[in-house]
């Protein structure tokens, strides 16, 4: 007996013909680039349509073509005219690359795009999905395409529910983008799944009630086409902690030259008892870490203060240190503590020492 692969449970007819169907009857037939074999065309039309809707297209895929005629007066322009007539259009890498594929194709394939969609992909601006959808439209290829709103399509139908952006779901949901090709039929099917994906299986208050896939359509079945496709996560910031020392002799206080590279890279800081720990580490003695600048006579705990950075939230944690003497250390300098707003510091220190040095509370 044969032994099912993967692929073969995948696979159904069904789906496809189901696709077709609806795509014949209900799906878009008068789009400017529907209707032609011409790659160059249809190739202009997938790079403005990543990312872009339909009725914005519209306007700039006729200036285009009306402009650049064929891939060759494309390659010729200068990249200011490229770039002007895509202004508006946003994303400006997709002009920048459309400017380099049209070079390529003309310098590497004599002005004809390959109709093998894994050369496609070589080309600047052009994905696997992208390479699918132009040789599937211009070739009758059978290649699959997987663009975010296909992905919409089968995390809902197939019930996936973890987040599609990671690559081992988006292996699956390829694989299944493949399985599910029909024998014949590639343009419409190709059609179909983007046109579902555009007009009935839409991010917010899909129109179920018209979807040729909702008796198998696992997120209907189950009332969850509100949380599926799985969002991105959030990711949750770590908590990290520096233990600063605030070392202070007469009106100066003691500030370190931070390395040129990480966090507050190059500027003076006040010195830490160690770099920016997690906050599930052991807290750091910050005694023995006060004790490089010399004999310690007391050290004070000081309120703590939170700043919050892109990646991080760090809980500071300002310890007063009282030293025998004065200290001379390398990398480090002393700072006149009523100029310190001059100093080039981190904003949360500078506050903190801004605040530290208003005489009643540093008395
Ligand atoms: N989105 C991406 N490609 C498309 C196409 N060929 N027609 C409509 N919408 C699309």
């Amino acid at each position: 007996m044969k032994r099912l692969t993967e692929f073969d449970e995948l696979a159904d007819p069904t789906f496809s013909a189901a696709v077709i169907d609806w795509q014949r009857q209900h799906g878009r037939h008068a789009l400017p680039w529907q209707n032609t074999t011409d790659a160059y065309r249809i190739w202009l039309s997938e790079i403005m349509l990543q990312q872009t809707q339909v009725a914005a297209v519209l306007g700039y895929y006729a200036r285009f073509l009306e402009r650049f005629p064929t891939v060759e007066s494309l390659a010729e322009a200068p990249s200011e005219d490229v770039m002007a007539l895509w202004s508006g259009l946003g994303y400006y890498t997709r002009a920048r690359n459309l400017h380099a594929c049209a070079k390529r194709v003309v310098a590497e394939y004599g002005g004809q795009f390959p109709a093998d969609p894994a050369l496609l992909a070589e080309l600047p601006g052009i994905g696997r999905s992208t390479a699918a959808a132009i040789t599937a439209f211009a070739n009758g290829t059978r290649a699959a395409i997987l663009d975010g709103n296909v992905k919409r399509v089968f995390a809902r139908v197939f019930g996936i529910d973890q987040y599609p952006g990671i690559k081992p779901v988006e292996d699956a949901l390829w694989r299944r983008a493949d399985a599910l090709l029909p024998e014949s039929g590639i343009e419409r099917y190709t059609q179909g799944l983007m046109d579902l994906g555009a007009t009935l299986c839409t991010r917010s208050s899909p129109s179920c009630e018209r979807c040729p896939l909702r008796e198998r359509c696992v997120a209907f079945a189950s009332g969850r086409t509100a949380e599926l496709p799985v969002r991105k996560p959030k990711k949750t910031n770590p908590e990290k902690r520096a233990a600063m020392l605030v070392i202070v002799h007469g009106s100066q206080v003691l500030l370190e030259q931070r390395a040129d590279s990480g966090i507050w890279g190059g500027l003076l800081s006040l010195p830490e008892a160690d770099g920016h720990l997690s906050v599930d580490e052991a807290a750091p003695d910050v005694l023995t870490a006060a004790g490089r600048f010399g004999e310690v006579e007391e050290v004070q705990a000081l309120l703590p203060l939170v700043h919050v950075f892109t990646h991080y939230k760090l809980h500071i944690y300002p310890h007063r240190i009282a030293l025998a003497q004065r200290a001379q250390v390398d990398g480090c300098m002393w700072w006149n503590l009523d100029a310190i707003a001059d100093a080039p510091l981190p904003a949360p220190v500078k506050k903190l020492l801004i605040e530290l040095s208003r005489p009643s509370l540093f008395a």
